[in-house]
Order: C-alpha cells, then sequence, then structure tokens
C-alpha cells in the first residue's frame, strides 16, 4: 500500500497544502498573502484571517492536482510549530478535523525540522541525490538562523543559533529601512546582482561558537544610512544596488564563516542550507565556493522547497508515518518548540 500524506502549513504568512505519495510531490500548492506588504513585516491578526479564507479553497486545489481522492489519504501531517499561533491554529484545526472524521492519524511537524528534510523529497530519477548522515544543514528563514546535525531523519541536534535577529530578518529589516516592500530578501538578491559588493563596509559580529548574531549589523546599517542621508538626501536611490551587494555579502560571510567552522570541528562533509534565505543567490554562490574548496558533498533544495511550503511537511510527516509517530487529538499548536 503506498502511503500517502496531506500536508497543512500555516506558520506564518503562507497557507500551503500538498499531497505526497511514498516521498514524491504529486501536489504543492501555497497561497501568499499580498495583505502584509506595505506594513513592513507580517501583521498577526491579518494573517491567521487570511488563512482562514484560503485553506479550504487551498486544501481541495490540492487534493485535486494530486488526482488524489479523499480516501487515498493515509495521514495528515500539519505544522505544530513554531510560528505565529492564531495562524499555527488554523492549520492544527483543520488537519484535526479531517483525521477525526476520516479516522486517519494526524502527525504534527516542527516546521524548523521540514525545512531541513526538504533536502529528502524524492525527485524522479534523482533519488540518489540526497544527503548521507550524518549531515549539517544551515538553516536561514526569516524567523530562525541556526546550524543543525542530522543524525538520522527524525534525530536533529542544534549546534549553533541566533542569540537575536535572524538571517532573513537581517534582510528584511535592513530592507525596510531602504524602503522596500516585506519581504525585503528577494529584492536585495535582485539588487545586488548589479551592485559592488566590496562598496561598503557594515559590522560583523564577534559571536562564540557556532552562534549568530544580526542586531549589531542591522544597528550598524541604520546609523550608516542616518548618516550618509544627512549629506546626501538621495543617498539610498543613488546607491541601491551597491547597499544591497555591499549588506548582502555581509550576511552571507556571517553565515559562511559558522557552516565552515561547523564542517571543520564536526569533520561532517555532507552540508546542506535550507529555509527562505537559502533562496539567496549570494549565499548558493558562497557555499558552492566553500563545496569545491574542501571537498564537501553540499545539497540546495529546489527554489519551491526553501520558503515555506507543505511538501517540507509531507516529507517529514512521510518519516514519522513510517516511524508510527502520531499525535493525538488533544495535541496544541505551540509558538515557540
Ligand atoms: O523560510 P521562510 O519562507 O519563512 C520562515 O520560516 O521564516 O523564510 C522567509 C525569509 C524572509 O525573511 C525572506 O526575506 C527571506 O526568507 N528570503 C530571502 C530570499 N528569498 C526569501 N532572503 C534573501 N534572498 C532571497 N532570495
Ligand atoms: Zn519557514
Amino acid at each position: 500500500m503506498p502511503v500517502t500524506i496531506l500536508a497543512i502549513e500555516s506558520s506564518c504568512d503562507d497557507t500551503s497544502a500538498a499531497v505526497i505519495r511514498d516521498g514524491y510531490v504529486l501536489s504543492n500548492l501555497i497561497a501568499g498573502q499580498e495583505v502584509h506588504r506595505s506594513y513592513g513585516g507580517v501583521v498577526p491578526e491579518l494573517a491567521s484571517r487570511a488563512h482562514q479564507a484560503n485553506i479550504v479553497p487551498v486544501i481541495d486545489e490540492a487534493l485535486k492536482r494530486s488526482g488524489t481522492g479523499i480516501s487515498d489519504i493515509s495521514a495528515v501531517a500539519f505544522t505544530r510549530g513554531p510560528g505565529l499561533l492564531g495562524s499555527l491554529l488554523v492549520g492544527a484545526s483543520f488537519a484535526k478535523g479531517f483525521a477525526l472524521s476520516l479516522g486517519i492519524p494526524l502527525i504534527e511537524v516542527n516546521h524548523l525540522h521540514a525545512h531541513v528534510l526538504a533536502h529528502f523529497i524524492k525527485i524522479k530519477g534523482r533519488e540518489d541525490n540526497v544527503p548521507l548522515f550524518p549531515f549539517l544543514c544551515l538553516l536561514v528563514s526569516g524567523g530562525h538562523t541556526r546550524i543543525v546535525l542530522m543524525k538520522s531523519y527524525l534525530d536533529m541536534e542544534v549546534l549553533g543559533n541566533t542569540i537575536d535577529d535572524a538571517a532573513g530578518e537581517a534582510f528584511d529589516k535592513c530592507g525596510k529601512l531602504m524602503g522596500f516592500p516585506y519581504p525585503a530578501g528577494p529584492v536585495i538578491d535582485r539588487q545586488a546582482s548589479e551592485g559592488n559588493s566590496k562598496a561598503f563596509k557594515f559590522a560583523k559580529p564577534s559571536v562564540k561558537g557556532l552562534d549568530f548574531s544580526f542586531s549589531g549589523l542591522k544597528t550598524s546599517f541604520l546609523y550608516f544610512l542616518r548618516d550618509r542621508l544627512k549629506e546626501d538626501t538621495d543617498f539610498i536611490e543613488k546607491n541601491k544596488a551597491d547597499l544591497c551587494a555591499s549588506l548582502q555579502y555581509t550576511i552571507v560571510d556571517i553565515l559562511t564563516v559558522k557552516l565552515v567552522k561547523a564542517s571543520l570541528e564536526t569533520g561532517i562533509k555532507q552540508i546542506g542550507i535550507a529555509g527562505g534565505v537559502s533562496a539567496n543567490s549570494g549565499l548558493r554562490e558562497a557555499v558552492r565556493a566553500e563545496a569545491e574548496k574542501r571537498g564537501w558533498a553540499l545539497f540546495i533544495p529546489a527554489v519551491d522547497f526553501t520558503t515555506d511550503n507543505a511538501a517540507m511537511i509531507g516529507i517529514t510527516g512521510y518519516y514519522k508515518y513510517l516511524r508510527g509517530e502520531f499525535a493525538g487529538q488533544d495535541i496544541t499548536p505551540l509558538a515557540r518548540l
């Protein structure tokens, strides 16, 4: 019997549903929320309302596109956290109701674990192109920046964490200072390709071990802009591409230095990047260069599986299903895990 998982992701501002069969994606739909763009960040109350409006049509369409009938679903997997509580509640409530009405197992998934397991989504003809354990992954998203050690599909150890802001937050907040809409990461990425990464220098933190810090960079960027704008009110407009390239270079360097350190300290050369910021072209280029220099087997997920998506929840649900790790109807979402 094939194992078919209906997966639901609603931790932040994307409502996503996917159908995964035996580790292969049959459908993966994502409804984004334009409503936050002009606010410079996600507004939690607006996010949960948009999830409520989107969840049924998105799941319905994911089922239709997968060619799967409801009776084919083996289990339903959902994001338990971390994330915005109001947003998580929408996905969790739907998943619980769905599982209860069909009498199928319910599987709770840690969103961060899922970002990492996106590397194990099966692609026809490329089934062998997956990391071997132990595997090191740099997980960089809007809310988290971590280096994790995966010993198996379900055994994840955190080796390093951000002590303040996440890398995605650094992109988004600095982008906001330049007047970009949320999320600013992709905009900075595009602008950076036309700028000089050495044009400006920003503060890099000194943080012990494998931990990260980005709040100093944000402050240094803020003061830098404030001083330059005093001299020339058009400074940002005139230097947009160079500002983006220099900022991106600094963030990517902070991340890459720690990933290299983690590999040297553990002796592990199976390396991956994951999460929304892993879509960044500067980061992809930097880790590719390190991989070549250091003989890493490098894994970079397809762009569709970097930012929030339900396929990654589905693949994690699949491995939990195989291990019989099911949740009860009394499960509650958690903003922090
Ligand atoms: O993983 P994700 O979709 O959501 C969280 O779990 O947080 O990550 C969203 C983050 C945002 O901060 C966004 O600006 C960033 O990923 N991001 C990027 C790029 N694409 C998305 N940052 C830099 N360059 C990109 N191309
Ligand atoms: Zn995420």
